[in-house]
């Protein structure tokens, strides 16, 4: 059987993507007549666009600024889709600000247009993932070894603050599958105290369903 190479997206992506489909939900069924109700909405809106601005400037400054070193010019494209979706974050925030201002049947129109604007992103932006885990992906295995991959990552995860750190787990713990989780929790349990990595199990298990979680606690 092949080696298993290290994986740079899929596990982080499951958490992106599992993020974006439920903001498309929240607004998919906002109410923007009901002030709590569109608050909530933009503020899922609001918080995905935040991780998302946030993951693509990790993989700009650790992983193409190394990909370059190696592969002149191979990252090209991939950082002009990013300069794409700053153009949309910008527009949907723009239209987000204009909500609270706005009456009546306005703010519904405003709503929709969110909706449009969004979900059309959300159609390119996976197509973009789905780049990043191939095409990408193996331009990473053919010019690094796994060590140097690894750590990549480590600094990426060594530069995130503590809270965003959180969010990302209850994300990643949210979107990832049995084997998923036993695989994370197992590497996490050799770099960190006891007491934290109890800290982080119970995170964990806060956002991952029961049914999942039944097969990994045993397990861990
Ligand atoms: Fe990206």
């Amino acid at each position: 059987m092949a080696q298993q190479r290290h994986e740079m997206y899929r596990p982080i992506h499951k958490a992106i993507r599992h993020m974006m489909y439920t903001t498309a939900h929240d607004l998919s069924v906002a109410d923007y007549q009901d002030k709590p109700s569109a608050d909530g909405a933009l503020a899922s809106l609001e918080s995905t666009i935040s991780l998302l601005v946030l993951h693509a400037g990790h993989e700009e400054d650790y992983v193409h600024t190394a990909l370059e070193e190696r592969a002149p010019g191979f990252i090209e494209s991939f950082e002009k889709e990013h300069g794409n979706d700053e153009l949309v974050y910008a527009q949907l925030r723009k239209l987000s600000n204009e909500v609270g201002s706005a009456s009546g049947a306005r703010k519904s129109e405003l709503g929709n247009e969110i909706y449009d604007i969004y979900n059309q992103f959300v159609g390119a932006y996976i197509s973009h993932l789905y780049r990043e885990e191939h095409e990408l992906q193996q331009a990473l295995w053919d010019n690094f070894t796994d060590e140097e991959l690894g750590a990549i990552e480590g600094a990426i995860d060594a530069s995130v603050a503590p809270d965003v750190m959180g969010q990302f787990i209850i994300l990643i713990c949210a979107s990832f599958n049995p084997d998923d989780l036993v695989s994370l929790l197992g590497v996490m349990k050799g770099g960190m105290p006891p007491e934290v990595f109890q800290g982080v199990v119970g995170m964990c298990q806060s956002a991952t369903p029961a049914d999942i979680w039944a097969k990994v606690k045993d397990r861990i």
